[in-house]
């Protein structure tokens, strides 16, 4: 494997730029001791600056559902810069993409577009705090909504003994810079416990504004919720007078057209999306029923943006919406079939080479943990249970044979429209080999 080209270029990145990237996950944090540079995507596949080939499970950290540069995405964004990228004023497909929206989503009357999960998620949270007129958020240990401050709580992996009891867990922030308000107005509990939910709700929530939360734990590796658990959290809401944010920003046109919501029969009051909404373009959204995103208009709940609903991004996220729900949403039953039989069979070499290796998965989003154990069910578990650098071993391994999955250790993979048998089956001897070589260098 060459790396000239791209080693050539960390050491120019590193002068001008903090790690040499633009977003921490991307650098030698996570690919050492330097990432490769991608300079080309076709499909399924990537390709570095020194001509390695891989196929690609990361996709753009699922922003991808129709792979890379798929035909029809290239043709709209061909048509349409040639008129014009961006006019920040109101626009045709701005409706049209909006009434899709709707007409997919459960519970969802309006749309408002912005441009990143993280901008999503903070106009929501404004949004509840306007709406309810009450200051803080309920969020969950291991639940990841971007990086606003006051979000940016307890997000990130932890020695488990420094967690607290789950009674009352320990908040840690997950930066520097951080206000004491957006540590006081972020309460944490631990998510998949409903009973710890009904605890917090009953002693705090005539002051919360939403209980913010992942409806599928998505930042530590794949952890689903326990049946009936988002149900039940509904209902909570509902008793104590919060609203529900549920953030859909990897869910989201991903597992399903009405994303988590829809799969575990949900009616939020808030939703918000990113990623694979914008088919690479950075287009994202706060949706819920009219009361509460009315709550918008004038600026009385301020959210604006110079970029917003950028025409590009927006063609592109119509026609990858529109590919997707072909046929009666063959799309979105391709990339979770993927998914799957990338699941199951990675667990099988697993069990074949004798490695506790666990892959989880829900639909087309999969990920591998090293663990003893047979599932894994929370964040408390994660942190003590999963091996980290051994993911991180394991993609080193797998991009050294031209297979790309995510170097984040605490992220999840993804299956596009696109990936093919072939890629499927050299994805599952390049894992076989890197568990072997694992099992060996022991
Ligand atoms: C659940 C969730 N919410 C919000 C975000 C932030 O999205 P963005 O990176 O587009 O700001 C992420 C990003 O990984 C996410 O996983």
């Amino acid at each position: 494997m060459k790396i000239t080209k791209s080693k050539e270029l960390y050491e120019r990145a590193i002068k001008v730029l903090p790690e040499g990237v633009s977003s921490g996950s991307r650098g030698p944090l996570n690919y050492k001791p330097f990432p490769p540079y991608m300079s080309e995507g076709k499909g399924s596949h990537v390709w570095d600056v020194d001509g390695n080939e891989y196929i690609d499970w990361q996709l753009s950290f699922g922003n991808l559902p129709l792979g890379h540069a798929h035909p029809k995405i290239v043709e709209i964004v061909r048509e349409k810069i040639a008129s014009g990228s961006h006019f920040a004023s109101a626009l045709d497909v701005e409706v049209e993409l909006a009434e899709l929206m709707v007409s997919i989503l459960p519970n969802v009357d309006k749309v408002r577009f912005t441009n990143s999960g993280t901008e999503a998620c903070m106009t929501a949270v404004r949004i509840a705090r306007g709406l309810t007129g009450k200051r803080k958020v309920l969020k969950f240990e291991g639940h990841y909504h971007g990086w606003y401050d006051g979000l940016l709580v307890s997000s990130n992996p932890q020695p488990w003994t420094t967690l607290g009891h789950p009674n009352d867990p320990v908040r840690v922030v997950d930066s520097s810079g951080l206000t004491p308000g957006s540590w006081e107005d972020t309460l944490v509990c631990v998510w998949n416990d409903a009973d710890a939910l009904e605890r917090m709700l009953q002693t705090h929530g005539h002051d919360v504004a939403c209980v913010a939360m992942e409806g599928v734990m998505a930042n530590m590796g794949v952890i689903l919720p326990r049946p009936g658990y988002l149900k039940r959290v509904e209902e909570l809401c509902k008793h104590y007078k919060v609203l529900f944010y549920l953030d859909e920003t990897v869910t989201g046109f991903r597992i399903a057209p009405g994303g988590a919501a829809e799969v575990y029969g949900l009616k939020p009051d808030i939703m918000s999306y990113g990623k694979a909404l914008g088919q690479g373009f950075p287009v994202a959204a706060i949706a819920g029923p009219s009361h509460v995103m009315d709550s918008i208009k004038y600026g009385r709940v301020l959210h604006y943006g110079s970029n917003n609903a950028h025409r590009l991004g927006l063609y592109c996220a119509k026609t990858m919406l529109q590919e997707l729900l072909l046929d009666n949403a063959a799309g979105f039953k391709k990339m979770n079939a993927i998914g799957e039989e990338m699941t199951q069979r990675l667990n099988q070499v697993a069990r074949d080479v004798g490695v506790n290796m666990r892959v989880q998965n829900c639909g087309s989003m999969f990920h591998p943990v090293f663990t003893d154990q047979e599932v894994i069910t929370g964040y408390r578990q994660f942190c003590e249970h999963v091996n980290l650098p051994k993911y991180g071993e394991f993609t080193q391994h797998l991009r050294e044979q031209g297979v790309f999955f995510t170097g984040t250790k605490t992220l999840h993979n993804v299956a596009c429209t696109v990936h093919t048998h072939a890629d499927i089956e050299k994805s599952i001897e390049a894992a076989g080999v890197a568990l072997e070589r694992m099992k060996s260098a022991k």
